[in-house]
């Protein structure tokens, strides 16, 4: 994240393509963006009409204060490319790609995106669930730094990454953590942003609070969500807090006094702060402005 760039992704909330109820309602939710699946969720013979109705959902611009993203078929099934297509021509935010598991998966969605003259507005997020992903995460982090590759975020496939290597999934996720971290150091090598997955239980909404602050302390800008009553939860998490903001001014007002003008480091209440704690507070005022914060 760039102050310059930021954009607040702190509750991505899926919904099912085949929810139309859901599909309304989405001018009216507080997420920061929306994922509608056409992936798992949606049966076989489902997923021709799931794609049409979020096609034509899509280009009749339906009133938006959140990002729009549709999750889409892997690249590699019968369904994907034909997905990938008639999304982007109706003009998402985002085509979120799951199962992938090298750059090449990124360059291919891209390169078909370029041939049929999508919008360079259309970005690119990638779901990371598989273990050929986590262990290829560099690289593919490495697209960020090429606008031309629309890369934009990745997001955490959690439950697919339990399936896949048998860890045992417990609420302290502590088996997930190395991976989960490592995801995090490459999304910021790459300058991408990074979601965390989901949580299952989506009635325990103080175990749900818990495991917010625990993704804002590990780095993630924001959760994956399940189900409504998880927005709020999840946009308090990953909003600088008043406390922290109060620091930040606070380094921000030492460096502007006219004697620390040409000081790279300063003593503040007994404490060392260099300019990269500043630049840092200054971040983090200008994200906290552009939230409303
Ligand atoms: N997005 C938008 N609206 C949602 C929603 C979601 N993900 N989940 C629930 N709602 C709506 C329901 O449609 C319902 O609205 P209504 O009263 O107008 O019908 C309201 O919120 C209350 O729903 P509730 O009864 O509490 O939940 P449920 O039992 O109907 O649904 C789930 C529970 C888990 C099936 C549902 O939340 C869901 O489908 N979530 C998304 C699952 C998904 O996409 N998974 C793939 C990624 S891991
Ligand atoms: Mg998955």
């Amino acid at each position: 994240m760039t102050s310059d760039t930021y954009r607040p992704r702190r509750s991505v909330l899926y919904m099912p393509a085949s929810n139309e109820r859901a599909l309304a309602k989405i001018a009216s939710l507080a997420c920061d963006a929306v994922v509608i699946n056409l992936e798992d969720g949606v049966g076989p013979a489902d997923k021709i009409s799931a794609r049409d109705r979020v096609a034509d959902f899509l280009a009749a611009r339906p009133e938006r204060r959140c990002e729009m993203v549709v999750r889409i078929n892997p690249l590699g099934s019968e369904w994907g490319a034909d997905d990938l297509l008639a999304v982007a021509k109706a003009g998402p935010d985002g085509i979120l790609l799951p199962k992938i598991g090298t750059p090449r998966d990124i360059l291919e969605a891209g390169d078909l995106l370029d041939d049929n003259f999508a919008l360079d507005t259309v970005k690119l997020w990638a779901m990371i669930e598989t273990p050929k992903a986590l262990l290829n995460i560099g690289a593919i982090a490495e697209l960020g730094r090429d606008p031309a590759s629309r890369l934009a975020c990745f997001v955490a496939g959690t439950n697919d990454l339990v399936k896949a290597t048998g860890v045992l999934a417990i609420p302290d996720r502590r088996y997930l953590m190395p991976w989960l971290l490592q995801l995090v150091l490459a999304a910021r090598a790459g300058g991408l942003d990074v979601i965390d997955g989901v949580a299952n239980d989506f009635r325990d909404l103080d175990g749900f609070a818990r495991e917010c602050a625990e993704a804002a302390a590990m780095g993630f800008d924001g959760k994956s969500l399940i189900h409504p009553a998880q927005i709020e939860p999840a946009n308090r998490a990953f909003t600088p807090s008043p406390e922290a903001l109060a620091q930040a001014r606070v380094i921000r007002d030492a460096f502007s006094r006219p004697e620390n003008a040409g000081k790279s480091v300063i003593a503040l209440d007994g404490r060392m702060v260099e300019r990269l704690h500043l630049a840092e507070a200054e971040k983090l005022l200008a994200k906290a402005a552009i939230i409303g914060a």
